[in-house]
């Protein structure tokens, strides 16, 4: 199945565009329809580029062919690039179906593997998905947070000194790279939630003109924390990445920025605060038309706000 058919385009030319333009396209992770529709929705009205994610969480919850069935239907008439993303694949073989699937960009993500076994695998991705046209991110370093149970330890920062080879050996089109961030709503390790510029700034000297690309960049908005907390939830000590951060990252090589907490969050918040006023409500379709809203305008907020991908196309 070709991904070209059902109007989608790899990541190859956002990113260049974003490299060039100084913002990041998104990437947000989808894992049911209302988070399709909030997204798309909020990337009509802003016309914002956008890298729909797929990760192991959703597959296992949806189903990828689901899931890819889903995107094909809802862009039909879609007039911003989008692209059908593998979040953080584990094996040649899962990114490979993908591709095979009509997916346009898939994540290999051997960072928990030594270098030579990380630059081993993402090369042999990125030689089929390039038959394929597709694009492929890799990741070099360790985020700290999930990726924790992997490395054994806390944040392994990208080493600059690898960036080079690594990509000239495995010819990605994109790097994942690891500089404060971590994934979830209690990034512990970054208390402060400063970005490690120094370490970006050699990346970007060491592979100039290279789309780099940040995970774990959810802000965790405390306006939505303190939402879904008024109406019953226990969210403590949650924080995220200062959205001043994460725009001075995209003004330098930072060309895709990846949230998935941000807008599990404002689901939460949204399904909360109705089914608080409205407690006779059983209706699914309104508390998850309520869900739809919140995230919709988290994501437009974002994309004007935090990414800068607000009328870039
Ligand atoms: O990178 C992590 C994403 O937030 C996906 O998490 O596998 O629970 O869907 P998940
Ligand atoms: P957050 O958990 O910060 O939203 O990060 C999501 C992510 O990196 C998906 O790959
Ligand atoms: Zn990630």
């Amino acid at each position: 199945m070709n991904y070209k058919d059902f109007g989608l385009v790899n990541t190859r030319q956002m990113l260049s565009g974003a490299l060039s333009g100084g913002y990041a396209v998104p990437g947000y992770n989808f894992n049911n329809l209302e988070q399709l529709q909030a997204i798309i929705q909020a990337c009509i009205e802003t016309r914002s580029p956008v890298i729909l994610q797929v990760s192991a969480g959703a597959r296992k919850y949806v189903g990828v062919e689901i899931l890819t069935r889903m995107v094909q239907g809802a862009i039909k008439n879609f007039a911003p690039p989008v692209a059908l993303h593998l979040d953080h694949g584990a094996t040649f073989e899962i990114c490979r179906d993908c591709i095979d699937m009509g997916f346009s960009s898939v994540m290999i993500d051997a960072s928990d593997k030594p270098f030579d076994e990380n630059v081993e695998l993402s090369q042999r991705v990125a030689e089929y998905a390039h038959k394929h046209d597709v694009s492929v991110e890799a990741e070099l370093g360790a985020l700290a947070g999930i990726e924790d149970d992997k490395i054994g330890h806390e944040n392994h920062y990208t080493n600059p000194h690898d960036v080079k080879r690594f990509v000239e050996l495995t010819g990605v089109d994109s790097l994942a790279v690891s500089i404060g961030t971590s994934h979830g709503v209690y990034k512990m390790r970054n208390p402060d939630g400063k970005l490690r510029f120094d370490i970006l700034h050699e990346i970007a000297d060491n592979l100039p003109d290279f789309p780099l690309v940040l995970h774990g960049a959810s802000s965790v908005p405390e306006t939505i924390v303190a939402e879904i907390n008024k109406y019953g939830g226990e969210i403590k000590d949650a924080h995220g990445i200062p959205a001043d951060q994460l725009i001075k990252a995209h003004r330098m090589n930072i060309c895709k920025i990846n949230v998935d907490s941000d807008a599990r969050l404002a689901f939460t918040a949204g399904v909360r605060k109705i089914l608080s006023e409205q407690p006779g409500a059983f209706d699914p379709r309104v508390y998850l038309s309520a869900a739809r809203d919140m995230m919709k305008e988290m994501y437009i907020d974002k994309n004007i706000n935090v990414m800068g991908a607000a009328d870039v196309y």
